[in-house]
């Protein structure tokens, strides 16, 4: 990548989640500590600081857990909502200058677009920090920040930890994201079930070889239920498919409902980015070992260790 994505041992711009070291991750998941046990301590941290949130694409929980995070933090927020059609890119103007522009107004720039390196695009021309949250099919690396954090809340270890990511994996940023990041750690083991048509990409599959990560691919979500203690459900990413019948073909094949609950271990736990649509029964929520809201809430203070992180 030609942005520099470090000045000195600080994180810059946050594009691709494998640029996290080990020592950063540690450093964030003790500052989101930090920030859940006694968020008024960090009021007005980042005061007189001013955070835009330029969306290209929807957004529910990623654009108001930045925003919920940088107002606590005593910070300012602004942005445009549904970018391509209420920004000037409606008018032709390209990123690169919608980018240089906001420069001149905002100290951090949070961006998500349906364009796959839009955010290492943004990077390459901006002097504010750049917080990828989402670029199309490529990845959303604060989503994998709080699902790694989460994991370490929940299952109490990293190392050695057997993850199931279940569902559109082709098109889903958040595994992309959160392959990187798990193949941090020692002795992880990932195992992916999907339909063959959205399989988890070659890159990644290349990445986990690279790096030593146990990885196989298995199409009986049964048989893996009770053998991991994380299943990471996706929703299949109807946006991403060019014809209704190619995405009929693959939706409601795997789902998370009360009988694969009774397959999962114990000690074992659900998550999902969401929004769920049907591959994730509302049944499920009241199970304890249902982590995904719990997972949603520790966005905010993963985000706030962040933005506290690239402001400060
Ligand atoms: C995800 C996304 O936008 O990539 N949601 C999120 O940010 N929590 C997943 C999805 O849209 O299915």
């Amino acid at each position: 990548m030609a942005v520099s994505l470090r000045s000195r041992a600080r994180l810059r711009h946050l594009v691709q989640s494998q640029q996290l070291s080990r020592q950063l991750l540690d450093e964030i998941f003790q500052r989101a500590d930090e920030m859940r046990a006694s968020p008024h301590r960090a009021a007005g941290r980042l005061q007189g600081r001013v955070m835009a949130a330029l969306f290209y694409e929807p957004s529910t929980r990623t654009r108001l857990s930045f925003e919920a995070g940088m107002l606590r933090l005593g910070g300012q927020t602004m942005g445009t909502d549904n970018a391509l059609a209420f920004s000037s890119a409606a008018k032709g103007e390209t990123l690169e200058d919608t980018i240089r522009i906001v420069n001149g107004y905002a100290d951090v720039i949070v961006l998500r677009h349906p364009a796959e390196g839009a955010a290492e695009r943004a990077a390459a021309v901006s002097d504010v920090p750049i917080i990828s949250a989402g670029d199309g099919r490529g990845q959303h690396p604060t989503q994998a920040l709080l699902d790694v954090y989460t994991i370490k809340d929940e299952v109490g270890r990293l190392d050695g930890v057997k993850v199931a990511m279940v569902g559109d994996l082709a098109n889903g940023r958040t595994v992309r994201s959160l392959a990187y990041l798990l193949a941090k750690y020692r002795e992880v083991e990932l195992t992916f079930v999907a339909p063959p048509q959205v399989a988890m990409r070659d890159d990644i599959k290349a990445h986990l070889d690279r790096h030593g990560v146990r990885w196989r691919e298995v199409g009986d979500l049964d048989v893996v239920l009770p053998q991991v203690d994380v299943v990471y459900q996706t929703r299949i990413q109807k946006e991403r498919f060019t014809d209704e019948e190619s995405y009929r073909a693959v939706k409601g094949r795997y789902v998370i409902d009360l009988a694969a609950m009774r397959r999962l271990r114990p000690d074992a736990v659900v998550m999902h980015p969401l929004p769920r649509v049907d591959e994730l029964d509302p049944e499920v929520d009241s199970d304890p070992r249902a982590a995904y809201f719990r997972q949603a809430r520790n966005g905010m203070h993963i985000r706030m260790a962040l933005l506290d992180m690239v402001l400060s």
